[in-house]
């Protein structure tokens, strides 16, 4: 049976260096926010501390720059000529990551508005409630074609995104939102994507069979979009208990094989 996908439990900044060049057609990163540093937020009701993890703190603006451009760097390196990157992220991380990626030459083609229409309240009530997250996409040369499926985002059925109309062209601001409880049966991750983001990014900028790299994996939300669409995955991740998770929810999918 030929294998589709592939996990690595460590560090991606060590991985990517021994992948050779021009292996991917599309990368999807979601990395660190880096803004767990004790606030607080609310969830279902009720008060929570904002931290995710030790791998969600800050260092500081300067090393957290340089951690954006140290992989971002390697990422373009593993990206086929004509492949496409996404990165997601918050006011605390995108805009580092935005500039690191126009020092490096990338080719930024949209920037998406993510609204989530079931965002959390805001509990001090002095600011605007958080509901959206900026998605930067971005080519790894200016010179080639990338792959965009227009007709079909243009014709799909994008029914449970109010923003969307029938047969017109797909915007830069989709609504959709956090993930539903059916995609938890096998655990949580703190900043878990909802599989329908993911399922039209990949249906956007992907064709079938194409490899398709997550180097901050999470559990798998990429990896479980590729596989329902016949592309291949390869995801990195270094917390043990979410490679975990990831392996649960990706051996779950009719057809995924190692
Ligand atoms: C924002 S979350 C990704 C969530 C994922 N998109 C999902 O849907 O579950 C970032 C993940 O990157 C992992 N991570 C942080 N630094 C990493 C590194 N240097 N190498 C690999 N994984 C890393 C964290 O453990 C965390 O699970």
């Amino acid at each position: 049976m030929m294998k589709n996908y592939r996990l690595y439990h460590d560090d991606c900044l060590k991985i990517l260096e021994e992948i050779p060049e021009n292996t991917f057609d599309m990368i999807f990163a979601d990395p660190p926010y880096m803004l767990s540093n004790g606030g607080i937020t609310c969830q279902n009701g009720k008060v929570v501390s904002v931290n995710k993890g030790k791998w969600d703190e800050s260092q500081g603006f300067e090393q957290d720059f340089e951690f954006h451009k140290r992989w971002l760097s390697a990422c373009k390196r593993v990206l086929k000529k004509n492949g496409t990157l996404w990165v997601s992220g918050t006011y605390h991380s995108i805009y580092s990551c935005g500039f690191a990626m126009q020092l490096l030459g990338y080719h930024i083609l949209n920037d998406i508005s993510w609204f989530k229409p079931n965002a959390s309240p805001n509990m001090c009530c002095r600011y605007f409630t958080a509901s959206h997250e900026t998605l930067i996409w971005a080519r790894k040369d200016k010179k080639t074609k990338h792959t965009f499926n227009y007709e079909l985002m243009k014709n799909g059925d994008f029914s449970s995104d109010f923003i969307k109309k029938p047969n017109t062209q797909m915007r830069s601001v989709w609504a959709i939102g956090t993930p539903k409880k059916s995609e938890k049966t096998f655990g949580k991750h703190p900043t878990q994507k909802p599989l329908d983001l993911l399922e039209r990014i990949i249906l956007a900028s992907t064709n079938e069979g194409d490899l398709i790299l997550d180097p901050f994996m999470g559990s798998a939300t990429t990896g479980v979009a590729a596989l329902k669409h016949n592309r291949k995955f390869v995801g990195i991740e270094k917390e043990k208990k979410f490679v975990e998770l990831a392996e649960k929810r990706l051996s779950a999918i009719k057809g995924g094989n190692k």
